[in-house]
């Protein structure tokens, strides 16, 4: 019998449409589950007839593959994850391949890829998006790892993808141990922020504007045609227009609570940890934060009761206005998020390219939008690109966006509206083109409380200064203690 090109752990529903996906490209898959009840159903099943081998043990398992052998690992992040790894390892040899294609938190995914390479093996962490649907028709893939394992699995991954209109393929090598699942996890935390920036928008035009679902339907479908046009945006017109049997728009029924696994919650740590300010989507994690808080908010809107003012002027040209600063926000978002991933490059020696990043995400994922092919431009343009805002496109853009986004958060402002990412954004903005920030009055109330010492104006950088600001604390800077 044929041996399998490859070999997937984890029959949920992931790892069955990975399956799926692979073996309509030509490829023969190996397959087990723990519950190996799963594997016979699915080879009954949906892979009856197909070239999909079904296994029962660890053994049978690695016997079937091609070597060097490539197992992708869908199981549940974590624990399950290591325990599979070592359940594996004894039937592997040199330059076999362990892949892990779950929701890996990267920290893990770089302690794994030394763990496995120590054993003289290959190990490749592939951030996956693009939900169910992705995994079956074209996800959007991350891989990183084992830099020599990428010519074995990129036939693989890169016939599997989503594909952009010109046929490019949405995966590519991130690069070194951890780099794919972070770059995943950044992507998540977009994910957040853009899905914030849509309901902070949806929000405006609700309340402050007056506006029915199935006006704000409309609106978002104009919206799609234009630079917003993303997947997003595509489901926000989708769910603004449907009613149930009952002509009901649902989504005024759902309950303003809202979930979160976690994920953008990990690329705000990860930033604090770099000392990247990652505003927007550290608002975008906070508010759902604060939306889960539902009985505390109900009370308190009792305590502060308010009244939206009824908004006088030009409802249409304020809706331009509101997408305008849409657009702007998440321009920041973006820059933010990138910001981060070459800040963290630097922290773990990843070389990433930039670029082929936002071509990964241009399609197949969450955030799959037609402005990722711009970034995709700046960064081609200049790989070493500081900021996105400093690329000339972007920064032309949002010169033009700036009067509208001013124009909508002061009305937010003004009429009690809660627009966490947008005024972040704005902030954001207004502090990164500011020349002179307050930190010159930061440093000296340092200086005069802890003795931390602060530079100067006038004098080259690197040295420092401490002043005796009171007359009795001594003259003795901070950084000389001797504690
Ligand atoms: P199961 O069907 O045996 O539960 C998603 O939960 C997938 O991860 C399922 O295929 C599940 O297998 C698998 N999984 C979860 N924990 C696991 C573990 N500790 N070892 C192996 N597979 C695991």
């Amino acid at each position: 019998m044929k041996k399998a090109d490859i070999g997937l752990v984890g029959l949920a529903v992931m790892g069955e449409n990975l399956v799926m996906n692979m073996e309509s490209k030509g490829f023969t898959v190996a397959v087990y589950n723990r519950t190996t009840e799963k594997v016979q159903k699915f080879v009954e099943g949906r892979a009856a007839g197909k070239n999909i081998i079904g296994t029962y043990s660890m053994e049978e398992l690695t016997a079937s593959l091609e070597k060097p052998r490539k197992i992708m690992m869908m199981v549940k992040a974590g624990q399950a994850v290591d325990a599979l790894i070592d359940q594996l390892l004894p039937y592997l040899e040199e330059g076999d391949i362990l892949i892990d294609g779950g929701n890996s938190h990267f920290p893990d995914t770089i302690r794994r890829t030394a763990y496995v390479e120590s054993k003289g093996l290959l190990y490749v962490g592939c951030g996956v998006s693009g939900g169910e649907e992705g995994a079956l028709n074209g996800p959007s893939m991350m891989p990183g790892g084992s830099p020599q394992a990428w010519e074995s699995v990129k036939p693989i991954f890169q016939a599997i993808c989503a594909k952009v209109e010109d046929g490019a393929a949405c995966c590519d090598w991130v690069g070194e141990n951890g780099a794919g699942h972070f770059v995943k996890m950044v992507h998540n935390g977009i994910e957040y922020g853009d899905m914030q920036l849509i309901c902070e928008a949806y929000q405006l035009m609700k309340d402050g504007l007056g506006m029915s679902a199935e006006e704000m339907h409309e609106v978002f479908a104009e919206w799609n045609k234009t630079e917003l046009d993303s997947y997003l945006i595509e489901i926000t017109r989708d769910i603004l227009g449907y009613k149930d049997e009952k002509g009901e728009t649902v989504v005024d029924y759902i309950l303003d609570t809202a979930g979160q696994k976690g994920t953008g919650k990990w690329t705000a740590v990860a930033a604090l940890d770099e000392g990247v300010p990652l505003t927007l989507i550290g608002e975008a994690v906070f508010s759902r934060c604060l939306s889960a808080m539902k009985a505390e908010r109900v009370n308190a809107a009792k305590v502060f009761p308010k009244e939206v003012p009824a908004f006088e002027g030009d409802k249409a040209a304020f809706v331009e206005c509101i997408r305008k600063a849409l657009y702007a926000s998440k321009i920041i978002s973006y820059a933010q998020g990138y910001t981060l991933m070459r800040t963290a490059a630097k922290t773990y020696d990843w070389n990433l390219n930039y670029g082929g990043i936002a071509l990964m995400w241009r399609g197949g994922c969450i955030i799959r939008s037609v402005f990722l092919g711009k970034i995709k431009e700046a960064f081609d343009k200049n790989p070493a690109l500081e900021n996105l805002l400093l690329d000339d496109y972007f920064a032309e853009t949002i010169k033009g966006l700036v009067p509208a986004w001013r124009e909508v958060v002061a009305y937010a402002v003004k009429a009690g509206i809660p627009m966490p990412a947008f005024s972040s954004a704005l902030n954001y903005f207004d502090g990164y083109t500011t020349d002179t920030l307050p930190a010159n009055l930061l440093q000296a109330q340092r200086d005069y409380f802890g003795a931390h010492t602060y530079e100067r104006i006038d004098q080259p950088r690197g040295q420092f200064f401490h002043t005796n600001w009171t007359g009795h604390g001594g003259d003795t800077a901070a950084g000389v203690y001797n504690a």
